[in-house]
């Protein structure tokens, strides 16, 4: 091994994951109930393409197969999710069948030695729960299944994650029209940030008040706030942009309350909000964090719901759905959360790259250095971290296949295994291979990284028009 290696600490962790909805198909089956997002992806013009999850990568089915691959690449832990509207196809009935398949699942990892990593919600809200977000009940009626969960698993899976991105779903669903439930409605924003806490906070407490030894935490997207310029307006407004983004959800559940940004924002009382704070505030194990870039701030009036016109720096290197790439913003970032929020452990929960089916080459799909490079870098700033004291504990790479990618359909593809949509076939892709490498030598040498990666270039052509 070159003098440039880089290792990891002893039993650091290293996974991959994945989520429900964009990778198990058949959605309906075996008297699984309704979710929003089979509703969205029945709704012409939503997704990219026509496209929906009707099949996905049928992992419901392939499961097995799966976790042989998962094996050969030698995880350690595998993130995944539970469906919801699998498990509790209408308020009040559980469906065993749905929870068989996790409780199958399940007992193939442990089989196989992979630690799982089980996340109660990935975005799929039974359709029965009316109003969604907006409404109380259904934070209620997530504690009540959560809790049907932690009884049929709770024994076997060590990791819990109460919630995936709560603030991608409030945003893109509440403000922004793209997700379900599609609204645009600031006023009542609070409202569903609040009731996507109290969601958080009652699964944790079911959890504890069950008895279970394990660790429960919540996975939040996080990036810092960067700015085009030394301006300082909007230097300000990138700490507003982080109050809504983040800390509207860190600042509750790490005990510091919400930020008063999130207040200005929708002209509503801070006091409606308080009694719920203990059980938003009670001690996690871990803070997983979804990271893949930074984003920009500028204070650009009327551009759309924040006032933020999202362009970036010119010239930066990009993914292929736009994303800044930028691995000292990681390091940031990761440093930011230990020093600011202390907590405890963290977790990459994901981290990855898409190349795009129609931007690229098919060669390309699976010989793809671009993404070697990517996770290079991003872990040697993870790497950094851990040597500046950071308590990051272990790392999935998003995502272990190719999937449903919401929005945009199948065409941007994240996967470390590449699957053919028309024959579901399974191939490593030589990021695969190279993840597999490092795993097996728990580190890796940067200076053998590809080199000319192959990302795409930012130009920016000034404030971009009203989009929403
Ligand atoms: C995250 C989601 C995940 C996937 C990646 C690309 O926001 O948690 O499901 O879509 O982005």
């Amino acid at each position: 091994m070159s003098n440039h290696f880089i290792s990891f600490p002893d039993n650091f962790l290293w996974g991959a994951a994945t989520s429900s909805f964009q990778i198990e198909g058949y959605p309906l089956a075996d008297g699984a109930g309704k979710s929003n997002w089979y509703e969205w992806t029945k709704t012409p013009g939503r997704i990219e393409n026509g496209q929906d999850a009707d099949i996905a990568i049928d992992h419901y089915h392939q499961y097995k197969t799966d976790v042989a691959l998962m094996k050969q690449m030698g995880l350690k832990t595998y993130r995944f999710s539970i469906s919801w509207p699998r498990i509790i196809p209408e308020r009040g009935k559980v469906n065993e069948k749905g929870l068989d398949f996790y409780r199958r699942l399940v007992d193939e990892l442990l089989q196989a030695g992979i630690t799982p990593n089980a996340t109660l919600f990935h975005w799929e809200v039974p359709t029965w729960a009316k109003g969604e977000w907006t409404n109380r009940e259904t934070a209620l009626a997530f504690k009540e299944y959560a809790e049907v969960v932690f009884k049929a698993l709770g024994d076997k899976v060590p990791m819990w994650a109460t919630l995936n991105e709560p603030q991608i779903v409030a945003e893109i669903g509440y403000l922004q029209k793209f997700f379900p439930p599609g609204k645009a409605d600031r006023a009542g924003y609070a409202k569903v940030v609040h009731h996507l806490n109290l969601a958080h906070g009652l699964a944790v407490k079911a959890y504890r008040d069950l008895g279970f030894k394990g660790q429960i935490g919540v996975v939040l997207a996080l990036c810092p706030w960067k700015t085009k310029n030394d301006d300082p307006v909007a230097k300000a407004y990138a700490d507003k942009m982080w109050d809504l983004h983040a800390d509207a959800f860190l600042g509750p559940v790490m005990g510091k309350g919400y930020p008063s940004f999130l207040f200005e924002f929708t002209g509503d009382d801070p006091k409606a909000y308080e009694k719920d704070m203990p059980i938003i505030s009670q001690p996690i194990d871990f803070l997983g964090i979804n990271h893949y870039n930074p984003n920009y701030a500028a204070y650009a009036p009327g551009a759309n719901i924040f006032d933020n016109d999202w362009a970036m720096k010119d010239g930066i290197p990009t993914n292929d759905l736009g994303w800044p790439v930028d691995p000292e913003a990681f390091y940031d970032l990761l440093v930011y959360l230990w020093e600011r929020y202390g907590v405890k452990q963290l977790f990459v929960t994901e981290n990855g790259f898409p190349t795009r089916e129609s931007k690229r080459t098919a060669e390309e799909l699976i010989e793809d250095d671009v993404r070697v490079h990517y996770y290079g870098t991003y872990l040697q700033q993870a790497q950094r971290a851990i040597q500046a004291g950071v308590p990051l504990k272990g790392y999935y790479a998003w995502s272990l296949f190719d999937n449903f990618e919401w929005c945009f359909g199948y065409d941007p593809r994240f996967g470390l295994i590449h699957v053919d949509f028309k024959t579901l076939k399974r191939t490593f892709k030589k990021s695969a291979d190279w993840y597999k490498q490092v795993i097996a030598q728990n580190g890796f040498d940067p200076a053998l990284l590809p080199k000319d990666p192959d990302y795409p270039i930012y130009h920016d052509e000034g404030v971009r028009a009203k989009t929403f």
